[in-house]
């Protein structure tokens, strides 16, 4: 949860789905454009969202990271009441039923939420994911690439658990899971249609070492 700007991944994903919707409908408003925000953190994708007219929910199981949020909600709340964007976070598991009808959402967002749910989970988080989006709604997700990345490899080798594909970081008993390309598209293609995969390199923090890893980016449509 680091800094309170979007990453530029991000926001390449929101200029591809204003031209995206554009192209394919003539018009694009981001008012009344409604998101999930599936592990929100410190709320900076969904704040930023607010701030240009969108109507976001915020999921996370951390009141800590709900308390951030709300507390950079409350610093953006003129300029979110300017563009008529509304903002809520709320304390909410992404690995278990969603109390949200179905086809409520234009877009859901996965900025790195996801990699430390269990098998069971993300089958969860998938399918009602792809439940309370609507129609030709846009999903973006980002998580851990295996493929390439040597700080994967040594995780895998030395902290392996139990799942395929995952390790337990040691000093943070947190477990991640790491897909290789294959296996990712063949995850998020039962459910939707992947339009965009993306690779890029980036450093993480753990125990005030940084450590450089791989991650794959995903867009995709329910169709
Ligand atoms: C790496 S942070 C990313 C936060 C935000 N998406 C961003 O880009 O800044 C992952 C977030 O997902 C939340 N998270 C992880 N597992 C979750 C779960 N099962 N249910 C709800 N939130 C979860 C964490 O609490 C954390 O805030």
């Amino acid at each position: 949860m680091m800094g309170d700007k979007p990453q530029k991944s991000f926001l390449r994903f929101i200029s591809f789905v204003k031209k995206d919707i554009k192209k394919n409908t003539g018009i694009f408003s981001f008012l009344n454009l409604k998101i999930l925000d599936l592990g929100s953190g410190n709320g900076k994708n969904s704040i930023f969202l607010a701030k240009k007219g969108c109507d976001v929910l915020g999921f996370d199981f951390s009141q800590d990271a709900i308390l951030l949020a709300n507390k950079l909600k409350e610093e953006s709340k003129k300029e979110i009441k300017i563009q008529g964007g509304k903002v809520d976070f709320i304390n909410n598991a992404i690995d278990s039923k969603f109390n949200i009808s179905s086809d409520t959402f234009d877009i859901a967002l996965d900025v790195t939420s996801s990699n430390s749910l269990n098998q069971k989970g993300r089958e969860i988080y998938l399918s009602e994911t792809y439940r309370v989006l609507k129609k030709d709604g846009y999903f973006f997700a980002r998580g851990l690439l295996k493929d390439g990345d040597k700080n994967a490899k040594y995780l895998l080798k030395n902290f392996h658990s139990k799942e395929y594909d995952t390790y337990t970081i040691p000093s943070f008993e947190l477990s991640e899971r790491v897909f290789s390309k294959n296996d990712l598209l063949k995850f998020y293609s039962s459910k939707f249609k992947i339009l965009k995969f993306e690779k890029e390199t980036h450093y993480t923090t753990y125990d005030n070492k940084k450590y450089k890893r791989n991650f794959w980016i995903l867009y995709m449509k329910k169709i």
